[in-house]
């Protein structure tokens, strides 16, 4: 006998009623940080530097930010001591459009680019350690800056093409993310609270795994939870969920290191 039941339940639970909600028209969702889901004691915790266990990553983060590459500059040659010469807003606004590579760039593909080319190496895996570290360093620079993507022109296909993603049923549970997303937003099942499963707080502190995790990890998770196999974390299928996540996003305070389920 598996000892999937809790889990079972869970989908079981969401599934029934699911028709009769699909079929009632789309309602406008305004964005609602994965924060005011959260019990107020790790509210607490996420606000108080010395209480969050993800401010560990970004002090990992602060460290590689200054520290030489293969060409002897650091980040910190070009952007500043701590990044004080990194425009915040923009990086609120990532993913962008590259002109060069003429495709979005997700922030850490950003760092990944400057780490290889500006600092020349050594090259980063897109799903190391460091890389988490750098991006959770530099997104939280940015705390408290306004989620702003822009998916206008360039960006308008990526755009649709993650929103699609965010609406396909996967796995073997045959549910879409905007299912329990949208839909059951707020619902509580066995004390975990469906939020809209939006992108500000990361790169974050999952509480349940007891590390820190960035966007792509994170809904590597839920992929794993519907029993659907994950995509690489550098896929085009991330990139674009990214772009979606974070437009839809739009609005909402970076909140770097979230603290979440
Ligand atoms: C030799 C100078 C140089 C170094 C060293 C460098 N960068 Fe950059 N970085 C740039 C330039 C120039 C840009 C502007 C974007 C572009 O045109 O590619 C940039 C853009 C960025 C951005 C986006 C900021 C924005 O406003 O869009 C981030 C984040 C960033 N770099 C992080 C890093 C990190 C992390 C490192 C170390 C691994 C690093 N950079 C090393 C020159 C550098
Ligand atoms: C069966 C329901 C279910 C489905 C389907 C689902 N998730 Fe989740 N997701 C959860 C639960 C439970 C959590 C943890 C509690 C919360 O924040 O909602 C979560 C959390 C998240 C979070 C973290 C939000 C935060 O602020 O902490 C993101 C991001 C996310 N999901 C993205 C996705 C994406 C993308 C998909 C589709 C590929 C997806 N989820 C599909 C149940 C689901």
């Amino acid at each position: 006998m598996k000892i999937l039941t809790l889990s079972n339940c869970f989908f079981f639970a969401l599934t029934l009623p699911l028709t009769t909600i699909t079929l009632s028209a789309a309602h406008a969702q305004q964005p609602v940080s994965g924060y005011d889901y959260l019990t107020p004691e790790m509210q607490e915790m996420q606000i108080d530097d010395f209480g969050n266990p993800g401010m560990l990553t970004v002090d990992a983060g602060e460290i590689r930010f200054s520290t030489a590459g293969k060409n002897g500059k650091s980040c910190a040659s070009c952007h500043g001591d701590d990044g004080s010469k990194l425009d915040i807003k923009h990086i609120a606004s990532y993913p962008v459009y590259s002109t060069a590579l003429k495709k979005p760039l997700t922030l850490r593909g950003q760092i990944l680019l400057c780490q290889d080319e500006r600092i020349g190496g050594p090259s980063l895996g897109h799903s190391s350690a460091e890389a988490l570290q750098l991006e959770a360093f530099v997104r939280r620079l940015a705390l408290g800056e306004t989620v702003n993507v822009d998916v206008s022109g360039e960006m308008a296909p990526y755009y649709e093409a993650g929103k699609n993603l965010f609406h396909t049923r996967w796995g073997q549970v045959d549910i879409a993310c905007h299912q329990c997303h949208v839909y059951h937003a707020g619902r509580t099942f066995r004390g975990q609270t469906l939020s809209q499963g939006q992108s500000n707080g990361f790169p974050g502190y999952r509480y349940t795994a007891g590390k820190a995790v960035s966007t792509p990890e994170r809904i590597t998770g839920c992929l794993a939870n519907l029993r659907a196999e994950p995509y690489a974390s550098d896929s085009v299928e991330y990139i674009n969920l990214e772009v979606y996540m974070n437009a839809r996003g739009n609005g909402l305070k970076i909140e770097t290191p979230g603290i979440r389920y």
